[in-house]
């Protein structure tokens, strides 16, 4: 395992998306993976050259891609590139999904091997949290910045925000 993961929780990578191909499909729900992260391929990084190819979402999925491989396992997250996470102001952009848990997102990131590494940090400690909600202390150091919106999970009854008021409609 790699040391720079959270203790007691192993990331690797898998392709294709649970019942669409691949021996993915094929796992029993118990070793699925149950956290997905969304690369923003479509971001360019400040200063950086308009024509330039590829953009810089796509170096950081490569990156990411490429330390998850030396990281596989049947439990990791699935890792995939979307085109757009609507944080373009603030790239490179991640977003860490899991079902019951608080989407989050983050942006701010590079794309070298050590930003690939944060993220590959975060998925195991988003995994392995009840929630989504990771302790800020915990995370990887280029991970404490950005964050840029938790979104609660579908079917979340909201917070008892204003007495004798049910936020739930
Ligand atoms: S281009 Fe990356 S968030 Fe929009």
């Amino acid at each position: 395992m790699d040391e720079r993961l959270a203790p007691g929780v192993s990331v690797g990578f898998a392709e294709p998306a649970r019942g669409t191909a691949g021996p993915e499909a094929d796992q029993p729900d118990s070793l699925a993976s149950t956290t997905t992260v969304f690369i923003c391929t479509r971001c360019r990084l400040p200063g950086s050259d308009r024509a330039a190819e590829p953009l810089d979402g796509e170096r950081l999925l490569t990156a990411l891609l490429d330390a998850a491989r030396g990281a596989m396992s049947p439990t990791g997250p699935e890792i995939r590139g979307v085109a757009c996470l609507s944080n373009c102001n603030r790239p490179c952009t991640v977003a860490f999904v899991g079902p019951g848990k608080l989407t989050t997102v983050y942006g701010e990131l590079g794309t070298d091997p050590e930003d690939a590494a944060a993220v590959l940090a975060m998925a195991g400690l988003y995994a392995a949290s009840a929630n989504g909600i990771t302790v800020w202390r915990d995370r990887p150091e280029r991970l404490r910045r950005g964050l840029i919106a938790c979104v609660p999970p579908f079917g979340f009854v909201g917070d008892p925000v204003l007495a004798g008021h049910d936020t739930a409609r």
